[in-house]
Parts: C-alpha cells; sequence; structure tokens
C-alpha cells in the first residue's frame, strides 16, 4: 500500500472503516487512477509526485520541466519508456520512469491528456509572431532548402500545436524546448533521428 493511500485510510473514522473485500476494492480503484498517481507519486513516493515538477493542473515550471496537460496519452507513454531505455537521459526522470509500470504510464498518459491545455504556460512566449524575428518565423514555417532543413510547421502544425505522433511546441517554456534541441545535437536525447538531423542544422542563435 503507497504511503498516499496508507494516509487516507487512517483518516477513515472507525465506524465508517468499509469490510476488507470492500478495502481492497477500493484500493485498486484509488491506486488505479492517473491522477493518485500524478499526485502521490505511486512507487517512485512523495519527492517523485509528477505535480512537484509539473505543476498541479500538469502547466509545467517555467524552466526545465514541461507542461503535460493535453499532450497526447501515446507520446507521454512512448516518453516515459525513453526515459527507462536510455534514449532520454535525465536522471530524475529516468529514475521516477523506472518506478513507474506500464499499465500506471498509460493511466497518466489517459490522465494528462484528459487536462486542459492552460491559457498561459509559465515560460512560454505567447503564440505571437511579432515577438519573433522574421527570420524565425520564415525558419518555422518554411524551413531552408539550402541546408536541407524541413519546415517545423510540416509536422509541429501552423499553430505549433501538434498533433497524434507530434509533440506541441507552443504553449511550452521556451528553456524546455531549447534544452531538448540540445540534448539532441549532443546525442544526449536519442532515437528520433529527423529531430538530431535538424537539431545539428540549427545555429545556436536559432536554437
Ligand atoms: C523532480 C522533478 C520532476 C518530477 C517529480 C517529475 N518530472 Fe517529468 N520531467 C522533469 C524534467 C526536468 C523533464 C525534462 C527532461 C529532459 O530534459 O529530458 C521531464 C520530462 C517529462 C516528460 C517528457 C515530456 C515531453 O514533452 O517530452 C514526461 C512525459 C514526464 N516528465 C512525465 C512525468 C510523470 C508522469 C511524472 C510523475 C510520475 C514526472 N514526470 C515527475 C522533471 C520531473
Ligand atoms: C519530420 C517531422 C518533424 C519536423 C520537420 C520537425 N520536428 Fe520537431 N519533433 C518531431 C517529433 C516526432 C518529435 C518527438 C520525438 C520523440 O518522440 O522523441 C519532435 C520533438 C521536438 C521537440 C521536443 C518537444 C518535447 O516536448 O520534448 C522540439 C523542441 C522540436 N521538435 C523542435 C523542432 C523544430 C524547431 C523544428 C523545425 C526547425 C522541428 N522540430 C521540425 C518531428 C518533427
Amino acid at each position: 500500500m503507497s504511503y498516499f493511500s496508507r494516509s487516507l485510510v487512517a483518516l477513515l473514522p472507525l465506524a465508517a472503516l468499509p469490510s476488507c473485500s470492500d478495502m481492497d476494492t477500493n484500493k485498486g480503484e484509488l491506486e488505479q487512477t492517473g491522477q493518485l498517481l500524478a499526485l502521490s507519486g505511486g512507487d517512485a513516493g512523495a519527492t517523485g509526485a509528477c505535480i512537484n515538477c509539473h505543476g498541479l493542473n500538469g502547466e509545467g515550471n517555467g524552466g526545465d520541466a514541461p507542461r503535460l496537460a493535453g499532450l497526447n496519452a501515446g507520446y507521454v507513454v512512448r516518453q516515459l519508456d525513453y526515459f527507462s531505455s536510455g534514449q532520454r537521459r535525465h536522471p530524475k526522470m529516468v529514475w521516477i520512469a523506472d518506478q513507474i509500470d506500464w499499465p500506471e504510464r498509460v493511466r497518466l498518459g489517459d490522465y494528462y491528456m484528459a487536462l486542459s491545455v492552460p491559457d498561459a504556460v509559465p515560460g512560454a512566449d505567447p503564440l505571437d509572431d511579432s515577438a519573433c524575428s522574421a527570420e524565425t518565423v520564415r525558419l518555422y514555417h518554411e524551413g531552408d532548402a539550402q541546408r536541407g532543413l524541413p519546415s517545423c510547421v510540416s509536422c509541429h502544425g501552423a499553430q505549433g500545436q501538434g498533433d497524434m505522433g507530434n509533440p506541441p511546441l507552443a504553449k511550452q517554456p521556451a528553456p524546455y524546448l531549447a534544452l531538448q534541441l540540445d540534448h539532441w545535437r549532443s546525442g544526449e536525447r536519442y532515437g528520433n533521428p529527423q529531430m538530431m538531423d535538424i537539431s545539428r542544422l540549427l545555429t545556436d542563435a536559432e536554437v
């Protein structure tokens, strides 16, 4: 029994204690929700609780921890798999992912996909082309054929909204996105050949 469900049981007044078989069922239901895992960290414990870094509403921390709210469930599960398999190497996320089994990853993915994207995400610039240089906007929408750089739009969408397999770039903390491009350039994040190639065609300023 996790610390979280144990303390929940401890809070129940004695007279309200359900029978043993009821308790087993209730415990199963509690442990199965993605929300409880996000709040408690499951086997990763309180310090591994997703809300510590990804925020109570999955909005991210404005720095290195991305928004999870509204991400595609399959994408979330795949990233947790990547942390376990070594394709992504952030030490804390690797440790946490290792404590979360596959059915729990699926529940967490479903939970975060169902959370609505917050109106404002800390660390994310509002999607406003006027805030960027014309050159950056052109690069995003058209790429650069001379360098063999495809447009970002072709996979991440005109609004940076992403789709099932391609994650959103809009409403993600800018420091997080820049870090990921650096991770691909160095090979610390690998397994997606297209993003590895693309990151290496960009200059530091473009990242
Ligand atoms: C101690 C802080 C911390 C905790 C706790 C934490 N994360 Fe993370 N998470 C991060 C950081 C930092 C990153 C970015 C890692 C990188 O740079 O590769 C990340 C990345 C992710 C990603 C990749 C998202 C993307 O856009 O590619 C997923 C999915 C994720 N975390 C899920 C979870 C889940 C689910 C939990 C709870 C079980 C959790 N995290 C707990 C800090 C944390
Ligand atoms: C051929 C499709 C494709 C193109 C073109 C593309 N991307 Fe991606 N991008 C992806 C996929 C797929 C992922 C997720 C990879 C994974 O699962 O690890 C991704 C992930 C990312 C991430 C990390 C997002 C996260 O939440 O961790 C960043 C940042 C990014 N791309 C930036 C760009 C930029 C900037 C461009 C244009 C210069 C671009 N991408 C062009 C397919 C593409």
